[in-house]
């Protein structure tokens, strides 16, 4: 099926469909003007024969990338130009395209940065410099030979076999530029194409150079390989390549099984990476995602045997939690709401699970919807996701259980709206009430209230919130100002939690 549409695509290509848009006619007028031959080339062909939707077209051209792109934007009526002078290229933004147009050149790197040295070169020449073969493919936009592929490397041969691989001798390609590695193993995921031998090993041989890139690069390829249909075939990758130990210790540190008095715990990387798989039918969203994978990260340094209970991992998502925003500021990943949404379903993911062991309480489900508020959907799934077990009986059941579980949050939330609730007296109130500063009898005041709604013991209501809040209050000797003893309507009953 895939050889069949990667040969009906080339052959449409060269029959000049595919290539109606205004770009490539405008590049193609220009380019005989100027007598300046002109290419798409890179990721727009390799997507247009794979059918993928693109928006960033490269033009390579031989002569002036920035004299092209000036007089194609004037042609297309564009005002949106970017010149680097320094790199010899323009940017020219078209509805919703961006094209980019560049000089064909050989280029060549220092050893010890990802700046290269650029000389003009041949069309080949630009070709060969290129990452991998399919990504090396240029299409001619010249009259002469409108929709010619031209493919020195066998680009169009490695799609067909599903392959990547690098166009030059793999070393020389991976020394030029070692966020190649990353993107070997990205296309690998994102297309499901393997990489070929020598380019794998020559890979597990260059990883040490990752070490030049810059977290940024490295952290957007990793987040290309979670936004993936399946992402664990690029951490297998990544793994099998040495480079998961590298740039992610912590999840490489979940590799392996350890066994005592003939207890085993599973691996928990193997593990991580099919919850990972899992989610990923049911969310696109990359900090869900994000969160999936680094649900059980604290297991290594919580990892415990006793003869008792045998494996234990007590409070490793209170402790996963608070690796969370090392690792994000680690790999400059945002550390704002994005951060802290992974953080929070890092730190309840074990929530659900308890729930759905135990008899279903009210209060029980009250405090969950409490505490998760709008993202307990998002803390369900991932929930799901995590039933990895082969025994399809016992994921039935587990699955049966998160469904009432669910049931229940729906039913309580339409009974006591806790979900994005607030506990009818804050914390101000209370310091005005007892005349007190910011101290710890007024965090545990707040508490007693919210747990005895939380639990059932008094309704969501202020009357009977204050009468609990003088009792208890009086049994900490702390009494209200006069004129405090009943709830005063005139206090805001907004507050925050
Ligand atoms: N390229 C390269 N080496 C790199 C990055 C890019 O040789 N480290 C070349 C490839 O020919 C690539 C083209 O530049 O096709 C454009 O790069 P880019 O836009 O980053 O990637 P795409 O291949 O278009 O894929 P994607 O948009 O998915 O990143």
């Amino acid at each position: 099926m895939v050889i069949l549409s990667v040969l009906v695509n080339k052959m449409a290509i060269e029959q000049g469909e595919h290539l109606n848009h205004p770009v490539f006619k405008s590049v193609s007028s220009v380019a005989q003007e100027l007598g300046q031959p002109a290419f798409v080339i890179g990721g727009y062909v390799r997507d247009l024969i794979l059918q993928r939707q693109s928006k960033d077209i490269d033009i390579v051209t031989l002569g002036s990338g920035i004299e092209l792109a000036q007089k194609v934007a004037a042609l297309l009526g564009s005002k949106k130009i970017q010149i680097f002078r320094t790199f010899g290229t323009a940017m020219i933004r078209y509805h919703d395209f961006d094209i980019e147009f560049v000089g064909a050149r050989r280029e060549s790197y220092s050893p010890d940065s990802r700046k290269p040295a650029v000389e003009s070169g041949t069309l080949e020449d630009d070709q060969k410099r290129r990452d991998f073969t399919i990504n090396a493919l240029a299409i001619s936009l010249n009259p002469e030979n409108f929709g010619e592929l031209i493919d020195p490397f066998n680009g169009i041969q490695d799609l067909q076999d599903r392959l990547i691989r690098t166009p030059r001798e793999p070393d020389a390609t991976f020394s030029d530029d070692p966020l190649r590695m990353m993107r070997a193993i990205r296309f690998a995921t994102q297309l499901k194409f393997h990489i070929e031998g020598e380019t794998f090993t020559s890979i597990t041989r260059n990883r040490e150079r990752i070490s030049i890139v810059s977290t940024e690069r490295i952290s957007d390829e990793l987040n290309k390989i979670i936004l993936s249909p399946k992402p664990s075939i690029g951490f297998r990758l990544l793994d099998e390549s040495g480079l998961l130990q590298l740039i992610f210790p912590e999840l490489h540190a979940l590799k392996g099984i350890e066994e005592k008095n003939g207890i085993r715990h599973k691996d928990n990387f193997y593990h991580t990476i099919r919850v990972l798989d899992n989610i990923c039918q049911n969310t696109d969203d990359l900090w869900l995602r994000w969160a999936t994978l680094l649900h059980d990260i604290a297991k290594p340094v919580t990892k415990r045997f006793d003869r008792e209970n045998g494996w234990t991992f007590h409070g490793h998502n209170h402790h996963g939690a608070r690796m969370v925003p090392v690792i994000f500021r680690r790999m400059k990943l945002p550390m704002n709401e994005k951060m802290k949404f992974v953080e929070k379903i890092v730190n309840l993911h074990m929530r659900p699970i308890v729930l759905s062991q135990e008899i279903v309480t009210d209060s029980a489900v009250r405090r969950l919807l409490f505490e998760a508020g709008d993202d307990i959907d998002d803390l369900m799934t991932l929930c799901e996701a995590d039933i990895t077990s082969g025994i399809r009986e016992k994921v039935d059941r587990y699955l049966n259980n998160f469904q009432l579980v669910r049931q229940k949050l729906i039913e309580i939330e339409e009974k006591d709206r806790v979900r994005n609730w607030q506990p009818p007296i804050s914390g101000e109130e209370i310091m005005e009430v007892f005349d007190l500063a910011p101290s710890k009898p007024v965090g545990i005041l707040k508490n007693r209230i919210k747990d005895a709604i939380l639990d059932g013991i008094i309704h969501n209501d202020r009357e009977e919130a204050w009468e609990l809040m003088i009792r208890s209050a009086a049994e900490m000797g702390l009494s209200p100002k006069p004129g405090f003893e009943k709830p005063l309507t005139n206090i805001s009953t907004q507050h925050e939690n």
